[in-house]
C-alpha cells in the first residue's frame, strides 16, 4: 500500500525509518512513495517534494500519513486527502480535536476514515484499547498523564533540583516538546489529548475551550519542596468523565499521593487509565513523546488500514462540557492572595495556601477574577 507522507520531523522521519526499515511482513507491506517538506534544505531523499499536489493528485497513493503538526496547511491537506477518498492517519492532536467534526463528516461523506492512534499517548496503545473496550462495554471516565514534556520536567525538577528552564530546553532537544512549547507547558497539549480520547472513549463531540486547563508554566522549587515536605508528587493530568447528557473533562497539575500508580511514571512517559462497568479499570503506560515511538502508533494505524480495519465503530454525538460537579482541594500560589480570602482554608506559606473544598470551576473562577498570571495552581489529593 503507498503512502504519501506530509511533514519529515521529529515524527514524520520516525515514520519513513520504520517503513523503510520494515521489520515485519506487515509493514513490508507498506511503502512511503511521496514525502512532503516545507522547504529545499529538506530535500533530502528522491521521494521528497515542495508539492502536496504530487501526493493529492497520485491514484497508486492511498493513505496520507499527516506528521506536519500545526492547524494549517495540515487540516487543509487531510481534508483534501479525504476528498479525494484517501485515508487519513494524523499524529496531529491540536489540528484533529480542532476540526474533528469537519474531518469525520468528509470522512463519512468519502467512504474513508481518519486514524489517530499517535494523536494521544505517544506509542501506548491508548485509542487502540478503547476502541476495543467500547465494543463491549460502556467507558465512564479515564484519568492520566498525557503529555511527556511535562513530566519529563517535572520528573527532573523533582529528583534533581533543576531548574524549569533548563529541563524545557532538554525536552526540546530530544524531540518530546511541541512546536510551540507553550502547548505543553499550558496544559493545551493535554487538551486536546483529551478531547480527542473523549470522543473515542464516549462517542461524544465537544467543543476543545470548554475544557478547564491549568498548565505548569508557573511552578516554582518551593511548589515542589511543599510536595516533597508532604509525600506528594506533582503530575499535570488529564481527566474525562461520562455523565450522560453531558460530559465533564479538565486538565490541572496534581498534587498525588505516593502511593498513587501515577505518582511513579518516569522522564517522557504517558499512563492513562479507563474504568468501564465490566473490565472496570485499566491502564497502559509507554514511552508518550518522542520520534519512534510516536512514529510506531502512525505506523500501526496504516497497518489497521492495509488490513481494512475500521475502528470507527459508533456514531458520535455533540455533548457539552460541564465541569460544576468536580469538587476539590486546591494548592495555590499567588501575589493576590486577598482575592482568595472566601476560599482559603489555611496558608502553607508567605504566597500559597490550601483552599477549602471548592468546585474546580470556583476555584478557576477565583483564578480569573485575581488577574495574577503568575499563579500556579493545583488540586491536592484527598
Ligand atoms: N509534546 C507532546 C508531549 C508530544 O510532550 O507529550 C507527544 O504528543
Amino acid at each position: 500500500m503507498k503512502i504519501g507522507l506530509l511533514g519529515h520531523g521529529v515524527v514524520g522521519s520516525g515514520v519513513r525509518k520504520i517503513i523503510d526499515d520494515g521489520a515485519t511482513w506487515e509493514v513490508r507491506e507498506l511503502a512511503v512513495k511521496r514525502i512532503l517538506v516545507k522547504d529545499e534544505s529538506e530535500l533530502t531523499d528522491p521521494r521528497c517534494t515542495l508539492n502536496f499536489d504530487e501526493i493529492l493528485n497520485d491514484p497508486e497513493i492511498e493513505i496520507v500519513a499527516e506528521c506536519m503538526g500545526g492547524l494549517e496547511p495540515a487540516h487543509t491537506f487531510a481534508k483534501k486527502a479525504l476528498e479525494k477518498g484517501k485515508y487519513v492517519v494524523t499524529s496531529n492532536k491540536k489540528m484533529l480535536a480542532t476540526y474533528c467534526e469537519d474531518l469525520f463528516e468528509t470522512a463519512v461523506r468519502n467512504g474513508v476514515t481518519v486514524h489517530y492512534e499517535a494523536s494521544c499517548g505517544g506509542g501506548i496503545p491508548w485509542m487502540a484499547a478503547l476502541d476495543r473496550t467500547r465494543r463491549v462495554d460502556d467507558i465512564d471516565s479515564f484519568r492520566g498523564i498525557f503529555n511527556g514534556t511535562t513530566n519529563y520536567i517535572l520528573e527532573r525538577m523533582k529528583k534533581e533540583g533543576k531548574d524549569f528552564d533548563e529541563m524545557l530546553a532538554e525536552a526540546q532537544k530530544l524531540g518530546y516538546a511541541e512546536r510551540d512549547p507553550s502547548d505543553d507547558i499550558d496544559g493545551y497539549d493535554v487538551k486536546y489529548k483529551v478531547s480527542l480520547s473523549c470522543v473515542k472513549a464516549f462517542d461524544t463531540l465537544q467543543d476543545i475551550n470548554d475544557i478547564t486547563t491549568f498548565g505548569i508554566r508557573n511552578i516554582r522549587r518551593e511548589d515542589l519542596e511543599y510536595c516533597a515536605a508532604n509525600s506528594l508528587t506533582c503530575k499535570l493530568i488529564g481527566t474525562g468523565e461520562f455523565h450522560g447528557d453531558y460530559i465533564s473533562a479538565f486538565v490541572i497539575p496534581m498534587f498525588l499521593k505516593s502511593d498513587d500508580v501515577f505518582s511513579n511514571i518516569p522522564l517522557n512517559f504517558n499512563a492513562i487509565e479507563s474504568d468501564s462497568k465490566t473490565l472496570g479499570a485499566a491502564a497502559f503506560v509507554g514511552q508518550g513523546a518522542g520520534s519512534l515511538p510516536t512514529a510506531h502508533a502512525v505506523v500501526q494505524n496504516l497497518v489497521d488500514i492495509w488490513k481494512n480495519q475500521d475502528p470507527e465503530i459508533n456514531d458520535k454525538a455533540v455533548r457539552p462540557v460541564d465541569n460544576q460537579a468536580h469538587t476539590g482541594v486546591y494548592y495555590i500560589r499567588t501575589a493576590k492572595h486577598a482575592a482568595f480570602a472566601d476560599i482559603i482554608d489555611r496558608n502553607v506559606s508567605e504566597h500559597a495556601f490550601i483552599t477549602k473544598k471548592i468546585s474546580l470551576m470556583q476555584a478557576a473562577d477565583a483564578c480569573a477574577a485575581s488577574g495574577d498570571e503568575k499563579l500556579f495552581i493545583a488540586e491536592v489529593a484527598q
